[in-house]
């Protein structure tokens, strides 16, 4: 794969969501490169990232891998941006058993214990740690850009439709529903990292 210098690229390894990031940036005009890749595996050099900006992304990840990788591909003094929704202790077992598998999310990748060993593991120092909590969602509500009413109606439905929810699909639908909720109800704290390459 071709390896990338200095530019902006956009990396996502599943094709649909490449497609998606590709048609976006042509409509907005934007010089990015999108790429089909994962963070594990990202096809840059060593050494040349300025910053990384990784939102609600590292969940999905085995941490160790992917907080290595980008190690590897920034620059001494480069940053890690990362957008993490991190697990709390109100969220019960079975529920995260139910959302993590809904979501194909890593469950220790939500802890932010893990998250934070990680991530100095790999030679990253932290520099910032801003725990949003429900203020994200609670400015959407007030902006009317997000209903928590229609999450959960749409749960609600799919519940009363006799929807299969063992079925993947039906299950990421009501969790994807879900994702807002828990977090207004503290269950989940959406938390903005940042991290220096210290190598
Ligand atoms: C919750 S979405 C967030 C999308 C976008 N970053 C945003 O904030 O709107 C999670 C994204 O991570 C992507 N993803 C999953 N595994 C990944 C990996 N190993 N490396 C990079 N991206 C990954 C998914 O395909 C999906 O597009």
């Amino acid at each position: 794969m071709q390896q990338h210098g200095l530019r902006a690229i956009a990396l996502d390894p599943v094709t649909r969501h490449v497609e998606l990031a590709r048609n976006a940036v042509a409509e907005a005009g934007a010089d990015v490169d999108v790429v089909q890749a994962g963070i594990e595996d990202m096809p840059i050099d060593d050494g040349v990232a300025d910053w990384i900006w990784c939102r609600d992304v590292l969940v999905h990840v085995d941490l160790e891998r992917g907080f290595a990788e980008c190690a590897r591909v920034l620059r001494p003094g480069g940053h890690l941006l990362g957008y993490v929704t991190c697990s709390t202790e109100r969220l019960e077992p079975r529920e995260a058993a139910w959302l993590f598998g809904a979501l194909a999310i890593v469950p220790e990748s939500t802890d932010p214990e893990a998250i934070e060993t990680r991530a100095a593991d790999a030679g990253l120092t932290l520099r910032s740690k801003t725990a949003l909590g429900g203020e994200w969602r609670e400015r959407m509500l007030v902006d009317g850009t997000w209903s928590a009413n229609d999450d959960l109606a749409e749960v609600s439905r799919l519940r009363r439709s006799g929807a299969d929810f063992e079925d993947p699909r039906v299950a990421a639908q009501a969790a994807g529903a879900a994702w807002g909720i828990y977090q207004l109800l503290g269950k989940t704290c959406p938390t903005v990292y940042v991290w220096a390459s210290s190598s």
